[in-house]
């Protein structure tokens, strides 16, 4: 169903201990109730994570899984593994895991089956390079990853599933989408899901912003229609910073 959510991506930050002091001074902070919050710590801290969160509304995700259920694949994290430790929601196709991991839409349509098999809910990432955009591909470039990574899932899926659109060029650069652009591109996500599944499907999933989202900038973005939420990197890792932007829907 159709909900504001506002979800930290730590990426490789925080050890144990950060852990703990960010999850602590996120705890204390008054934060409302109209968003779900999510937070993706690394692989090692996803245990501790979620059992300091145990009292809260708060979900822990992981920011990866590999796509096989077990074997030889040195360095990797299954699905189930990541189920046994509490986690139940998987950040899959970040920009970085694209970019620096070679993660393509084909591999990432292997682990959006496997998340689903797992019942796991997917933030299923996507987005433009800068070149895309200057271009003018960036809705077809959209489209094509969605299409090859997730569109294949089926209709009732769509309730495990939350989009988010990170124009690769606003990721860590303190270039952000104006809400405007944001506002097109989900409009424009929203319409081709119409298109290829249903208006139920359009309608219900939520669409998140990434991109050098900030407390001074979260309201504006959230405030547009087709703006569910964030997916944020930087500011997430400042519990005063991270609870203003989720309170921006205040
Ligand atoms: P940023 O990162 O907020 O630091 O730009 C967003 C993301 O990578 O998800």
């Amino acid at each position: 169903m159709r909900r504001n959510i506002v979800a930290g991506n730590w990426k490789m930050n925080c050890d144990i201990s950060q852990t703990y002091q960010l999850l602590d001074a996120l705890k204390e902070q008054d934060i409302t109730d109209d968003v779900s919050v999510i937070v993706a710590p690394p692989f090692t801290n996803l245990q501790s994570a979620n059992q300091a969160l145990l009292d809260t509304e708060i979900l822990v995700a992981a920011q990866n899984m590999h796509q096989e259920a077990t074997g030889a694949y040195t360095g990797e994290v299954s699905a189930a593994m990541l189920k046994s430790v509490g986690v139940e929601v998987v950040i899959l196709g970040h920009s970085e895991r694209r970019a620096i991991f070679g993660e393509t839409n084909a591999l990432l349509a292997a682990k959006v089956n496997t998340a689903l098999e797992n019942e796991m809910t997917i933030i299923f990432c996507f987005g433009e390079e800068l070149s895309d955009r200057k271009a003018g591909n960036h809705f077809d470039v959209v489209r094509q990853q969605l299409q090859e990574g997730i569109f294949h899932i089926e209709k009732e899926n769509w309730n495990n599933v939350i989009l988010a659109y990170e124009p690769v060029w606003a990721i860590g650069t303190g270039e952000t989408a104006t809400p405007d652009q944001a506002q097109e591109m989900h409009h424009f996500i929203r319409n081709t899901l119409s298109e290829v599944f249903d208006t139920d499907v359009s309608q219900d999933v939520s669409i998140l912003y990434g991109g050098s989202v900030k407390p001074g900038n979260a309201k504006e973005i959230f405030g547009k229609e087709d703006v569910d939420g964030g997916l944020i990197g930087g500011a997430a890792l400042n519990a005063t910073d991270f609870t203003a932007i989720i309170n921006a829907f205040e």
